[in-house]
């Protein structure tokens, strides 16, 4: 399967994890077989004119939401609700129907024999998630998450939140430079918002450290056809745009030129 698919799947299981996160599981061999952690699906609610009374609720707009977990079919989303997509999504429940197309995107390069660093921030964590789960049996791994508060962290071996109510008080990027070298990382994997991102990316060039780091982009058809989502990619003197949904999410980060962002 290379290119994205358009299926609909029934939710099999709703799972909620506080009142802004929830996951949805779908069950589809063959997308599974196919997806890879970093890539992702762009999914929205079934709107349906037979029923007239939610269909103007439901936005047009797909969402794009990474792979969270896949394993023998069983495939996870998980979703923070910020706005009116997801917050549709958030509305499904077990027996729903998802409107999906995927895999969409290149996913993270997978090694063996690696000091591994994950470091997530918010929704960045889970493609990590997944990822982690390829990499465990063959790599040393270090994963650290951030987010805002409490809400916002989940299971990982360094917790930071910036109004300090559980794990480390700061930006999960803060102590960035010492732990890569007490870890003795040599390849560094990343996703979260913007910010987080290039910090990361500042750091890891200045040590000439290996990462890969998954941006996130408003996308409008997520497909590769709008070119909505493009974004500046390539050597200083010899750099191009490419699209995150087609070419990305997953760029290294020597590629990335933010100073054209
Ligand atoms: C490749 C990729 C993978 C993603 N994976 C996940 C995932 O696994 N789980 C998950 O919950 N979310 C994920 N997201 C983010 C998710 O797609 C957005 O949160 C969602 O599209 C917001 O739609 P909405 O209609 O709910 O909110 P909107 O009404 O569109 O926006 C609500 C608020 O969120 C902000 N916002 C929306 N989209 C983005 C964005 N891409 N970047 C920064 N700010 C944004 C808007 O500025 C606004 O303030 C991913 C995004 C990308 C590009
Ligand atoms: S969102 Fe349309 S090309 Fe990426």
């Amino acid at each position: 399967m290379n290119s994205p698919q358009y299926r609909q799947r029934a939710i099999q299981l709703r799972e909620e994890l506080s009142d802004e996160y929830f996951i949805l599981w779908i069950w589809d061999e063959a997308l599974g077989a196919a997806g890879k952690p970093g890539q992702f699906y762009e999914i929205r609610a079934l709107s349906s004119l037979a029923n007239l009374q939610t269909f103007h609720a439901i936005p047009k707009l797909f969402k794009p939401i990474s792979i969270y977990d896949n394993q023998g079919g069983r495939i996870g989303f998980m979703i923070k609700k910020v706005g009116t997509g997801t917050n549709a999504l958030s509305r499904l429940r077990a027996g729903d129907t998802l409107e999906l197309i995927g895999p969409c995107g290149t996913g993270f390069p997978v090694f063996r024999g690696r000091r591994i660093l994950l470091i997530s921030g918010g929704i960045g964590y889970p493609p990590l998630w997944y990822l982690q789960k390829e990499l465990i049996n063959h790599n040393q791994i270090y994963w650290m998450h951030g987010g805002g508060g409490q809400a916002d962290v989940f299971p990982c071996d360094e917790i930071w939140t910036e109004d300090g109510s559980i794990g480390r008080k700061g930006r999960v990027c803060d102590n960035l430079e010492e732990t890569i070298t007490k870890h003795e990382v040599d390849t560094v994997y990343s996703c979260g918002p913007q910010g987080l991102l290039r910090t990361v990316c500042e750091i890891t060039n200045k040590l000439d450290i290996e990462h890969y780091c998954s941006l996130e982009a408003y996308m409008a058809c997520g497909i590769g056809v709008c070119h909505g989502c493009a974004v500046p990619i390539g050597h200083p003197e010899d750099w191009t745009f490419k699209r995150v949904c087609k070419e990305g999410p997953v760029f290294n980060a020597k590629e990335i030129r933010w100073e054209l962002f």
